[in-house]
């Protein structure tokens, strides 16, 4: 009880870290003030003969990878990213121009250290992005950036998503920066919403509103989450947290999806929660009003002077005004908040959910 620091569960604790872990992780890595990024051991031209990327993962690290190959994706550079155990089975060509980055906390997930493995025999050059030095992954691996985030107890990954999204956002401008041969245009304003974000973060823990909404959907049927973008692995992950410590049925769903199936099974005892970044908002407006018309509750994450949402939504978790490519960091930490009170309030082992371990040393 005494590594709980006073919290009921470590997952309490480590969601509560998330500012100091934050500056951690960021610390003289990047200069808003410059645009410049300073990685130990990735100094500027390090990366130039990398023609794509392609991210491997499980779980939690699955979704931080996906939110990676968007940023990376979507400033120029081809990035994919595949769950660790298909891409052990059926991995995609590879060549010494291809960079494939392990994402995992632990750096011991056999599933992603055998996608790392057939990388590395089809030729490709690999980098483990990793909370743990000394792992597997950052020893087998011909390069490794560490996130910094400090040691996590809890099953269910936090702060440690949090860490991994930075360091993939940092990544991503210097693999940018060495292939595209240029800045983004947006770098300055991305730096500098990740100098903001151990504030944005406190701000959040401090004025959350999450236990009452956990209270008030209790009695649900299931829950589901939508996001579109960059935020879609953040519905994913909403959905991954709130299954795997309330034992409640969850799903997350690309926000433009509902439609072509899911929206069966909207009633007015499955509330959805709808992330909004602040970039194609209108759109996901729309299919937060179509599950509206079938009688869901709807509770927005979204940012506080959005008022149109505001207006539309039952409930607003709400978050500071950021860079959409990092407001999906301070969404998910309303979810993370929302997935725990949900947990509590039905008495569940949060840090120990069942079936589950830490680190799956097993194929
Ligand atoms: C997250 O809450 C889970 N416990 C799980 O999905 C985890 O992220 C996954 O097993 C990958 O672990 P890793 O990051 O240590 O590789």
């Amino acid at each position: 009880d005494a590594g709980k620091g006073g919290y009921d569960h470590y997952m309490l604790k480590e969601i509560h870290e998330q500012p100091t872990s934050l500056r951690q992780t960021l610390r003289g890595r990047a200069d808003p003030a410059t645009g410049d990024i300073a990685l130990e051991d990735f100094p500027p031209g390090t990366f130039e003969e990398i023609s794509r990327v392609q991210f491997v993962a499980c779980g939690t690290s699955y979704h931080a990878g996906l939110v990676g190959s968007h940023f990376i994706g979507s400033r120029g550079l081809p990035a994919q990213t595949f769950l660790a155990s298909e891409y052990a089975v059926s991995a995609p060509p590879v060549d010494e121009n291809t960079l494939v980055v392990g994402v995992t906390q632990s750096g011991e997930t056999a599933d992603t250290l055998s996608a790392l493995r057939r990388a590395e025999a089809g030729g490709a050059r690999t980098l483990a992005v990793t909370n743990v030095v000394g792992s597997t992954a950052a020893r087998e691996c011909d390069d490794a950036m560490f996130i910094r985030a400090g040691p996590e107890i809890g099953v269910a990954a936090t702060k440690t998503f949090s860490s991994q999204v930075v360091s993939l956002s940092l990544l991503g401008e210097r693999l940018v920066r060495d292939v595209v041969g240029r800045r983004s245009d947006d770098t300055q304003d991305v730096l500098s919403a990740l100098a903001d974000l151990p504030d944005h973060v406190q701000r959040i823990l401090d004025y959350t509103k999450a236990h009452r909404v956990a209270k008030r959907y209790r009695d649900s049927d299931s829950y589901f989450f939508i996001g579109r973008g960059s935020v879609f692995p953040v519905a994913l992950e909403g959905a991954l947290k709130f299954k795997e410590i309330s034992y409640e049925h969850a799903e997350g769903f690309a926000a433009g999806e509902l439609k072509h199936g899911p929206l069966a099974l909207v009633t007015p005892a499955t509330p959805v929660f709808a992330v909004f970044t602040g970039r194609h908002d209108r759109k996901t407006l729309s299919n937060m009003k179509e599950v509206e018309a079938r009688g869901a509750p709807v509770v927005a994450v979204a940012s506080e002077t959005n008022e149109e949402i505001v207006q539309y939504a039952d409930d607003v978790l709400t978050i500071p005004d950021t860079h959409p490519d990092v407001a999906g960091i301070l969404a998910n930490v309303q979810l993370q908040l929302l997935s725990y009170h949900a947990a509590a309030q039905l008495d569940r082992p949060i840090d120990k959910p069942r079936n589950l371990a830490k680190s799956v040393t097993v194929e």
